[in-house]
């Protein structure tokens, strides 16, 4: 079964009815799907259709079971709550409560068009995500042994704001099973993931729970300045600046905006994990504290101030949908041009560099068809051939959607 499309909606998909489709990312189709019960019961999800069909054994599978069966544990009101893991014809799905709102990403994308992000909103909604972050880190299991759960996958387009504005985290887990068992393509983990990727997650070091918070860091800069802290530009500076944890004064630049931020931001991007917030609980402490300063500085309360924002943001979002929910998977070339080439400085790059550079669960290239016209730069080693071509199409998404 090929997953349908909006045209061929809506259709029944075992016990639900797929009504619309709410997005679609690297490995999946997201639908809004109804399931009726007795006497008119009816409950609404948002069923998350994996796109390839795997074998119950396969290694994804059971990589993204065991990360449901995590998800399905976590109750809390700032991660959207997994509900269903299954499976209809060979296609895994994940139910997850339906998030009525937009993504973090549309809410930036409509701000960078018009008059910014309110700083307010954004300190809101950080807040949010450490109550929801510090909860899932703490989880344990039944004999109080530690679940260690990280995201890994932390960015604006796995956080949804509901219209009353309350931050969800979507995607617990997922990220872990798709990427370890290569069932996305390397173009979507790039895409998906190294514009808020933690120093040691890009080199391929252990993570913990304060590689989340990092990337929760990249994102409040990204809300309060409209640019991200490691822009791509070319793929050496762009992971060695992601590798060094260059901030540079960004810290200045952010107490600027909110006043005492600076020193919090710098803390949180520390470059080892061990100068860093400890927690979500401890960040969300100093998040606080810089919050009640501006609330004070500007004889506001914070809660309302960060509903009205909203609300004004997304009236802005419903005046101008120039956007759509989600730019298009960026599609490579047959063949690349020269020119794009030399755009990577791609001889510089030496393959023996490679595991400086990128984690090790990248996944191997497809035998067979070279649909992304990868033949075209043969001398390097694939795994860096393939991030430089999937960088390629992160910066052309970039500059598509900052046009
Ligand atoms: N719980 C939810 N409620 C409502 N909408 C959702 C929910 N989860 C996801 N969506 C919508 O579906 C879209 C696709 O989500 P999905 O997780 O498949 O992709 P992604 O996280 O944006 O990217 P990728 O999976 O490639 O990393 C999201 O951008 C969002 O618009
Ligand atoms: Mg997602």
């Amino acid at each position: 079964m090929v997953l349908p499309s909006t045209a061929e909606l809506p259709t029944t998909f075992g016990r639900y009815k797929l009504t619309k489709v709410l997005g679609e990312g690297g490995m999946a189709r997201v639908y809004l799907a109804q399931k009726a019960g007795p006497g008119g019961f009816l409950t609404e999800s948002a069923l998350k259709i994996v796109k390839r069909k795997a074998g119950r054994r396969s290694e994804f599978v059971q990589l993204l079971t065991r990360e449901a069966i995590i998800g399905g544990q976590l109750r809390h009101p700032n991660i959207a709550a997994t509900r269903d893991f299954d499976q209809v014809d060979g296609h895994y799905y994940i139910d997850m409560e339906y998030v009525e709102g937009r993504t973090l990403e549309e809410l930036m994308r409509v701000a960078k068009k018009g008059d910014g992000f309110p700083p307010i909103l954004a300190l809101d909604l950080v807040r949010q995500l450490c109550r929801g972050l510090a909860y899932a880190h703490a989880m344990c299991d039944r004999d109080g042994r530690p679940l260690d759960i990280i995201h890994r996958d932390i960015k604006p387009g796995n956080i949804m704001v509901s219209h009353h504005g309350v931050a969800k985290i979507t995607d617990f887990g997922i990220a872990k099973a798709a990427v370890e068992t290569g069932v996305v393509t390397a173009t979507n983990v790039v895409r998906g993931t190294p514009l808020y990727m933690s120093p040691e997650q890009a080199t391929g070091q252990p993570l913990d729970r304060r590689s989340d918070l990092f990337s929760v860091g990249l994102i409040l800069y990204e809300m309060l300045t409209g640019t991200r802290l490691f822009e791509m530009r070319d793929i050496i500076s762009t992971m060695e600046s992601i590798a060094r944890a260059e901030i540079g004064d960004a810290p200045v630049l952010l107490s600027g905006i909110v006043p005492g931020l600076g020193p919090v931001f710098r803390k949180l991007m520390a470059l080892h994990p061990a100068a860093r917030h400890r927690d979500g609980e401890e960040l969300g402490r100093d998040i606080a504290d810089v919050t009640n300063r501006l609330a004070d500085a500007h004889d506001i309360e914070p809660d309302a101030a960060a509903a009205e924002a909203l609300r004004q943001l997304t009236t802005d979002a419903d005046a101008r949908p120039v956007q759509p929910d989600r730019h298009p998977a960026p599609t490579l070339p047959d063949s690349l041009p020269r020119a794009d080439i030399s755009l990577f400085k791609l001889d510089q790059i030496d393959a023996s560099n490679a595991s400086d550079y990128m984690h090790d669960s990248i996944p191997p290239l497809d035998s067979g068809a070279d649909p992304d016209g990868l033949e075209t730069l043969p001398y390097l080693d694939p795994v860096i051939r393939r991030t430089a071509l999937n960088l390629k199409a992160v910066l052309d998404s970039v500059a598509e959607t900052d046009d």
